[in-house]
């Protein structure tokens, strides 16, 4: 039995040091920077717990695919619970209790079910087109996440944000989405004794969480009494029956609209920031999407949902964006009852990265061209790596996404209906770097001028 290879670090503190040297103190970019050094696994001795980096597919596979209940979450998503995003829905949940919630909501993703959510993501894709008419020069990540966010409360619950009617306009709900990510930023930052002390960041996340798990039972309450079907992922959480008739309880729904809410905005919202800034760089690409987007649209400021799938070049140049910066670059495990991680001795509590980025960019899998941006490899083809585990933005295996296909046709939308009507442009002065917060941002914002076309 091997031991995994550990970088020489200090006394005491291991190699703590390390996890700085990232640019702009991006932990990712130290991980990705210790793997060049150190290889496809390796421990990074964190005071006294261990980080296993692991960039091997085969030991990734093994964490997330064979031996998936060896490797739970665990601790690794204990401070994510305590901001909004929910505490026991699917995203928390392990072994029975997260089984039996996967298969309950899974009835809410089917095919068919998705296309009746498109006429939301349209109705909000054209408010957000309103907005930019209005307000040409703009944060394009701030805007997208405004607009996921009204995208994932009008499909799961129905519900109307406010936050497009202008850059600065409040939302109850995006105030608690924003507070509650950077307060989740500093009790990772700071350490999880953070939380205790009595801060007013600590107080107002508190209150808010309060304030949405009421709001979230209120349209429970509505729904119930009124009867009346809305046809959106709430209706669908409310009519879902397991094999023994039974159905999730209603803090297990709550839980769930946490989930969607927390996982599924600004996840599209970061691929579409990255998706403008990709095309802004590689103009043959956009002037390739663009043709195809505008003889679609034919002149129409929407389309049909079943033409979405004429839009083939567009969706490879989604994908190509989701391979070469994924919203989630690194995803978390801990060590539960495995003992072993392929040929090495692992320790029970210590925490397993997968490197989901350095995958999609090594040529094993790729060809020699992986560090290239290229939407042609996805062209008619979905999965064009030479192990389709390779391609993992939605994660692999029991835990991976369940809105993936959600997602797609979300970012399909705005990407299409936005590039009909607008040309983006970089500020010239925008400094691009990527970092990772809750997912990967570029993290001096994206400045774009927007202008509308003929
Ligand atoms: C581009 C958009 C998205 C990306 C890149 C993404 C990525 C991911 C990844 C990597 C995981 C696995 C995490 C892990 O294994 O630790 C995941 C899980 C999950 N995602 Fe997504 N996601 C996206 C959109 C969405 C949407 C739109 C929804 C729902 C409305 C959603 C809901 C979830 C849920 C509930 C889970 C937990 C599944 C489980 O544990 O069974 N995601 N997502």
């Amino acid at each position: 039995m091997l031991e995994v290879p550990q970088p020489k670090g200090l006394p005491l503190i291991g190699n703590l040091i390390s996890l700085f040297a990232g640019r702009e103190n991006c932990i990712y970019d130290a991980f990705d920077k210790q793997a060049e050094l150190n290889g496809d696994i390796f421990n990074l001795k964190i005071v006294n717990k261990n980080w296993y980096i692991v960039s091997d597919l085969g030991l990734i596979k093994e964490v997330l695919v064979k031996n998936v209940h060896e490797f739970p979450k665990g601790t690794t998503i204990d401070e994510l619970k305590q901001i909004g995003i929910g505490e026991s829905g699917i995203v928390e949940t392990e072994g029975e209790q997260w089984l039996r919630q996967r298969r309950l909501c899974n009835q809410a993703f089917r095919k068919k079910e998705l296309h009746t959510m498109y006429g939301s993501m349209v109705e909000k894709c054209l408010e957000g087109a309103d907005l930019l008419s209005r307000e040409p020069d703009l944060n394009i990540l701030h805007f997208m996440n405004r607009l996921g966010l009204s995208i994932i409360c009008k499909v799961s619950f129905s519900h109307n944000v406010d936050c497009l009617k202008s850059m600065t306009a409040e939302d109850k709900v995006l105030t608690t989405q924003n507070v509650g990510a950077s307060e989740l930023r500093k009790r990772v930052q700071f350490g999880p004794f953070w939380k205790y002390l009595p801060t007013p960041g600590n107080f107002l996340v508190r209150k808010l969480v309060k304030e949405q798990i009421a709001f979230f039972n209120s349209l429970i309450d509505e729904r119930l009494e009124s009867e009346e079907h809305k046809n959106d992922l709430l209706d669908r959480l409310l009519a879902a029956k397991d094999e023994n008739g039974d159905s999730l309880s209603r803090k297990e729904i709550v839980d769930q609209m946490q989930n969607f809410l927390g996982a599924g905005h600004e996840t599209t919202a970061t691929a579409m920031h990255w998706f403008l800034y990709l095309l802004s760089q590689h103009k043959d690409v956009e002037a390739k999407v663009v043709e195809e987007v505008r003889s679609v649209y034919a002149g129409r400021d929407a389309i049909d949902v079943d033409e979405l799938d004429k839009l083939e070049y567009t969706k490879a140049a989604i994908m190509e964006t989701l391979r070469y910066k994924p919203p989630f670059p690194t995803i978390p495990r801990e060590v539960g009852d495995a003992k072993t991680l392929g040929d090495y001795r692992v320790e029970r509590g210590a925490w397993v990265f997968i490197m989901i980025q350095r995958v999609h960019y090594d040529p094993k899998y790729w060809g020699e061209d992986a560090d290239k941006f290229n939407p042609d490899r996805f062209y008619k083809n979905d999965n064009p790596a030479s192990d389709r585990y390779a391609f993992m933005p939605f994660g692999i295996g029991a835990r991976s996404c369940i809105g993936d296909k959600m997602a797609i046709m979300e970012m399909l939308t705005i990407a299409s209906l936005l590039l009909n009507k607008f040309q983006f442009e970089l500020d010239p002065n925008q400094k691009v770097v990527p970092y990772l917060l809750f997912t990967q941002i570029s993290k001096f914002g994206m400045s774009m001028k927007v202008i509308a076309r003929d």
